[in-house]
């Protein structure tokens, strides 16, 4: 082994999240069943990366694994390093498909929760609830019950909510499922802003190829389940990303490998 191989790798060159060969089983009537097989990749601090694969091939239960809701096997999970450390209970926020907002209250309170299980200062974070309501289209709604709210919109505060307590990783998962085609396309729209000013690490799993591919720094590809790493895809899309790319060649190109890798074609 020569030196280089021996030093550590320096902190800025370290991924911020490391999945290495990371194998999933559930137990389900007596039976074990593979959910994950052999998935392994890295992801930049800073990035956007999607998770694309068929229905039931462990999408989910990898966010899961992150998220520290399920443990894994075997293989390696690590996010953060010494340098950047990672506390799951503070530092992830969820998108799910549905918004899951408390009906009982308003829009601002429903975006304060997070902040209020974890004890945060409650004026600033208040504060910051408005501006995160600015930042996704919602100044003037803080007050409005969800119920007053369109779909997207209520989508919308629940990306501000994931937000609230400035958590280093987001992992959402399918988040723009259940709107329309048009509310989605602004959502990509919107999402990729955010995530552009915000600098913020997000993990999104979608049946969307386009979606992945207009929103994505890179794209993990995942075999049917038991999930196993198909490719991962760089995407190098000009930036600001418009939907107009959405027609460009290079942005074909970028769907017709996808779909080749899904065994689509
Ligand atoms: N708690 C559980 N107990 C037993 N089996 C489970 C559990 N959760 C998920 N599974 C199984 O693991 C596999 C992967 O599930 P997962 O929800 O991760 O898939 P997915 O890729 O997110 O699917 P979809 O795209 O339909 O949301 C599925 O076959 C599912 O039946
Ligand atoms: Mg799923």
């Amino acid at each position: 082994m020569n030196v280089a191989e021996a030093s550590p790798a320096p902190d800025s060159v370290q991924p911020f999240i490391h999945l290495d060969k990371v194998r999933k089983s559930y137990k389900a009537r007596g039976e074990e069943f593979l959910a994950v097989s052999d998935v392994t990749f890295d992801v930049a601090a800073g990035e956007f990366v999607a998770l694309v694969g068929p229905s039931g091939c462990g999408k989910s239960t990898l966010l899961k694994i992150l998220a520290d809701l399920h443990h894994h096997d075997s293989g390696e999970v690590r996010i953060g390093s010494p340098d950047n450390p990672f506390d799951p209970s503070r530092d992830i926020g969820m998108v799910f498909q549905q918004a899951l907002l408390l009906r009982w209250r308003t829009i601002i309170d429903n975006v304060m929760l997070p902040a209020e299980i974890l004890g945060l200062p409650i004026k600033q974070s208040r504060e910051r609830a408005r501006d995160l309501l600015a930042m996704v289209g919602l100044a003037g709604f803080e007050d409005r019950y969800p119920h007053e709210l369109s779909g997207g919109m209520q989508q919308r505060a629940s990306i501000a909510r994931a937000f609230i307590h400035d958590p280093k990783l987001i992992l959402m998962d399918e988040p723009f499922g259940a709107l329309d085609a048009l509310t989605r396309e602004r959502m990509n729209v919107e999402l990729h802003r955010i995530w552009r000013e915000s600098g913020k690490t997000i993990l999104f799993v979608t049946h969307s190829i386009s979606e992945a591919i207009f929103l994505s720094s890179q794209i993990v590809v995942l075999t049917a389940r038991p999930a196993r790493m198909a490719a991962l895809v760089p995407i190098s899309l000009p930036e600001p990303r418009t939907v107009a790319d959405k027609t460009n060649a290079e942005f074909s190109n970028y769907a017709r490998k996808v779909y080749e890798l899904l065994g689509m074609t």
